[in-house]
């Protein structure tokens, strides 16, 4: 698994719908063959219309979650599950809420678990007894970083609390009241954590993402990149839009 055998399969939508439709038939592709698969998944502005199109499937189609289990990549430190910028709030709004997947199968670290060093290796041992994620979706920040394993973070780094650059607070800032809201700390998997996915989708999408795909898929394998990592990975489908490529 961490031969680079298989070079990144890169697929070109016109479109970020069309992107996001395409990434959501191959997770509906995947639940129909195994209906009680593990999927990875993330949050962020990108993967909105995949999980839309996931929804639409289930209403319009019957796909069926109600062997599913998912584990989130990461959550913000100190925001409950309730407040409205937490990855568990996205979640539940934009998939969870609107699927037949049974709440306790639906797992995001706890930001605001009382010991988070603990939560950390309780969520590694969740994903092991559950026998690994089939299939990590991924997105990719301006910095290349994945989950928020920002540039700097070793390859086999595992979920533990980070701290978030300046440029992803800026980033993320966007879905805040103001900058000084967005937390500065997260707890994220790792990318030895991702690395152990079966198989991993990366949907990235618009011009300001261009550098960072780049850099994944054809630079250098290193830390400045963390995205590059992935190149390691023997199962890799980067889905983007004509803007992105
Ligand atoms: P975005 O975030 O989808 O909101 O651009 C992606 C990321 O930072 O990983």
């Amino acid at each position: 698994m961490m031969s680079s055998n298989a070079p990144i399969t890169v697929i070109v939508e016109p479109t970020p719908l069309e992107a996001g439709v395409r990434v959501a038939s191959e997770i509906a592709a995947l639940v129909r063959a195994k209906p009680t698969c593990v999927l990875g998944l993330a949050t962020g502005g990108t993967p909105v219309e995949c999980y839309r199109e996931l929804v639409r499937l289930h209403r319009e189609e019957g796909l069926d979650f109600s062997q599913v289990t998912t584990f989130n990549l990461d959550e913000y430190v100190r925001l409950a599950g309730s407040h409205p910028q937490s990855f568990r709030y996205f979640m539940q709004q934009h998939l969870f809420d609107h699927i037949n997947i049974p709440s306790d199968a639906t797992h995001v670290p706890s930001g605001i678990a009382e010991d988070m060093s603990l939560e950390a290796i309780r969520y590694e041992q969740d994903i092991t007894r559950h026998g690994g994620i089939d299939l990590q979706l991924l997105g990719i920040g301006h910095n290349g970083h994945i989950a928020f394993n920002e540039p700097g973070t070793p390859r086999d780094s595992r979920t533990r609390i980070v701290s978030l650059t300046d440029a992803t607070v800026k980033a993320n800032s966007r879905f805040f009241e103001s900058e000084s809201e967005v937390p500065r700390t997260a707890i994220s998997m790792g990318i030895g954590t991702i690395l152990e996915a079966k198989r991993i989708l990366m949907l990235a999408t618009g011009e300001g993402k261009r550098d960072a795909v780049k850099c994944a898929v054809e630079g250098e394998i290193s830390e400045t990149c963390p995205a590059s990592f992935l190149q390691e990975h023997h199962d890799v489908t980067f889905v983007i839009d004509a803007a992105a490529a």
